[in-house]
């Protein structure tokens, strides 16, 4: 029996919600989905890609038919040498489709037998990104219901980490306001 493999390229950086909707469709009409995360170089990652794939592979460990895994270079050349035949991608809004069009017909000119298959994720998601999420959480907004927990908890604690670096700069000199710290630490 034919069996498909799709793969679900992307940077993740953090994984959300959204990823985690596309997930699961992608994994209920591929037999296989492997969700792969750039090795980018270039990039200055919040996350380690070490860091996403734990926060990858514990979202995932629900799904049998899912795995996680990295890879450098072009996406068509990782899809090859695992033997997939489709890349998912997800649309969440006409301003994705220029993006994703450019990119599909690039990586179809690449490796021509290799198919993209977009899927929506669920409305609610459709305004949700990663540099979103950063941007929220690196300024003290709430991303709760946005990512998974673990994903939220792994965000504050580098923020947490963040914020000692710069109040390192500052030694712990009292102020008039003793006792009232003048941080933006969330409450836990
Ligand atoms: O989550 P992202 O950042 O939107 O994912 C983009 C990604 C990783 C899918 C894209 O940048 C990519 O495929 N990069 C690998 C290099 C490559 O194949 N480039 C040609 C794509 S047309």
């Amino acid at each position: 029996m034919k069996r498909i493999k799709a793969i679900y390229p992307g940077s993740f950086d953090p994984p959300t919600n959204g990823h985690l909707d596309l997930i699961e469709r992608g994994s209920k009409i591929f037999d296989e989905l492997v969700v792969a995360i750039l090795r980018n170089p270039e990039k200055d990652p919040l996350f380690s890609v070490a860091d996403r794939r734990k926060m990858l592979e514990a979202m995932t460990e629900g799904f049998d038919n899912v795995s996680v895994d990295t890879f450098e270079g072009l996406t068509v050349d990782y899809a090859l040498r695992i033997d997939a035949k489709a890349i998912l991608r997800g649309i969440r809004a006409i301003s994705d489709y220029e993006y994703e069009l450019q990119m599909a017909l690039m990586n179809r000119k690449l490796q021509p037998g290799m198919e993209t298959v977009f899927m929506m994720p669920a409305e609610k998601y459709s305004y949700l990104s990663s540099r979103l999420v950063r941007e929220v959480a690196q300024l003290g907004g709430s991303i709760e219901c946005l990512v998974p927990e673990l994903v939220e908890q792994k965000l504050r604690e580098k923020m947490d980490v963040a914020l000692k670096f710069a109040n390192g700069d500052r030694p712990a000199a009292k102020t008039p306001s003793d006792g009232k710290s003048k941080s933006r630490k969330k409450k836990a």
